[in-house]
């Protein structure tokens, strides 16, 4: 059994639909595994009039098809309490803090706090001001601070976000959610990289030719277009999800595995990501916005609930990065992301340097080719690795033929993003950072955002333009193409 956690949960947007979805089935899986037994309690809070059994009743329902049995469901929800709360109202913090007291005795929470901000983040800095003006940080205990993305829309918002959550929290409490951070294979990239010599040996310049980062969604927008459309795949996915895997597989080895020497080397390669000048970025990002598919079975993004018929927003992303430093020297790293496009796959191809020299080149006139060695790591739906080489087929004469070898864990599809969310919060009732991202790391990122999106706004682009159900606009593989290279997804078996 995991060694138990003492904690009052407080979660702002505790009727919320992220709170259901997500953090509520990610809680319930740490209590069946022991890492919250009972000494804990969860507070909900939002502005509906709920009471505490009408919330133990939806938390039971988010739960419900969760393995667990009703016994331990029902036992489970007995730790939920719930407050209506206004977030501008200082009466109300009051109330909760008087609450989150009583609860610490009853349940011996040991002092220790979470805060989650389950709330739009228009919201953050107005609670986080109150928790500090009526005085709901506990002296004698842990105080964490949980904050979903998006954080900001550009440096200017997310450093006003930042200094009103810094005024109450020290950046060792807040915990800014990424969940890729969270996903196994994702965690898995550093003890490739810096156990492996033989990988170690090849992580460089001399060897790679070109990184891949694929994180394409087969679904549409959804129901979120409201969010969506004032975020665009830009500042959804690469901002945060595609350049924080781009650190992992660039930054330069931390002197141990610490938060502290991860987040270290993390920000200095983020310093180093070479920033474009506006009209470089047509030249190295390609957008795009899906159609219909060439059936007419799937509707356009214009097509979407609350979303304009002439809207702009991108739902595909394909861009060319470059990190100034001497192991990266004119190695792109290309990140593509897309709603709608064929699968749902989640990816990295690293593409080897071509053998230089070809002694087979004229061999018995078969003139015989090796590709680039590739190595794949599969994130989702498929967890696992591939180091594509070349071999022979077996029989008379030579013939070469990619080789995989090839490593699958079992399907973890669905289960995946809940386990990224159970990972997480056990890291953070653990007090490890190593899996979020910091302030510093945040505003290198916006910065480099920030260029392409100010490019963007200054043109007007021809939308709709690829279809759904395809690999997004032809553009995106012309930009690998400028530089001789192609996109391994959608082109390879793994
Ligand atoms: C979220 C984005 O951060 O990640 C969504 O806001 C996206 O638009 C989602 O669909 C993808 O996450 P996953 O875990 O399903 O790859």
């Amino acid at each position: 059994m995991a060694q138990e956690q003492a904690v009052i949960f407080i979660i702002f947007g505790g009727s919320g639909d992220l709170a259901h979805r997500k953090l509520y089935p990610a809680l319930f899986k740490l209590y069946t595994k022991g890492y919250l037994r009972q000494h804990f309690a969860v507070i909900g809070t939002a502005r509906r009039p709920w009471s505490h059994e009408y919330f133990r009743q939806t938390v039971s329902e988010s739960v419900a098809n969760d393995l667990g049995d009703q016994a331990q469901v029902a036992s489970f929800v007995q730790h939920f309490y719930y407050q209506s709360h206004d977030v501008k109202d200082a009466n109300h913090y009051v109330a909760l803090k008087k609450l989150a007291q009583q609860l610490n005795q009853q349940y011996q929470a040991q002092n220790n706090q979470i805060f989650y901000m389950a709330i739009a983040p228009q919201f953050f800095g107005t609670v986080a001001q109150h928790v500090n003006s009526e005085g709901l940080l506990n002296p004698d205990g842990f105080n964490r601070l949980v904050i979903e993305k998006p954080f900001g829309k550009d440096l200017t918002t997310a450093r006003a976000l930042n200094d009103s959550i810094s005024a109450t929290f020290k950046e060792e409490q807040i915990y800014r959610i990424d969940h890729y951070l969270g996903k196994e294979m994702i965690q898995a990239l550093p003890i490739l990289r810096f156990t492996n010599p033989v990988l170690e040996a090849v992580w460089n310049c001399h060897y790679i030719s070109n990184i891949q980062i694929t994180l394409a969604e087969a679904l549409g927008v959804g129901e979120r277009a409201g969010y969506y459309e004032s975020a665009g795949a830009l500042r959804d996915m690469i901002q945060n999800h595609a350049l924080q895997i781009l650190a992992l597989l660039a930054m330069e080895r931390p002197t141990e595995f610490t938060s502290q020497a991860v987040h270290q080397q993390k920000e200095q390669l983020f310093a180093q990501l070479h920033h474009y000048t506006l009209s470089e970025v047509d030249h190295n990002f390609v957008r795009g916005q899906y159609d219909v598919d060439r059936r007419g079975y799937q509707t356009a993004y214009r097509e979407a609930d609350n979303v304009p018929d002439d809207s702009l927003t991108e739902t595909f992303v394909a861009g060319r990065i470059f990190v100034d430093t001497p192991r990266w020297h004119n190695v792109p790293f290309y990140v593509r992301t897309g709603k709608r496009l064929r699968q749902k796959a989640t990816r990295i191809d690293i593409v080897f340097q071509p053998e230089a020299n070809n002694i087979f080149a004229n061999y018995h006139k078969q003139k015989i080719l090796p590709r680039p060695t590739v190595l794949t790591i599969a994130i989702e739906p498929r967890q696992g690795l591939c180091l594509t080489v070349n071999g022979t087929n077996p029989g008379l004469g030579l013939r070469n033929s990619l080789q995989p070898l090839s490593f699958r864990q079992s399907d973890g599809s669905l289960a995946n993003s809940q386990e990224a969310y159970e990972k997480l919060l056990i890291d953070i009732l653990q007090g490890d950072q190593t899996n979020f991202t910091n302030w510093i790391e945040q505003a290198y990122t916006w910065q480099f955002i920030d260029i392409i999106r100010q490019r963007w706004d200054q043109i007007t682009p021809d939308f709709p333009n690829y279809r759904s159900n395809t690999f997004g606009p032809s553009q995106s593989d012309q930009l690998l193409a400028q530089l001789g290279h192609e996109w391994i997804f959608g082109t390879d078996s793994f």
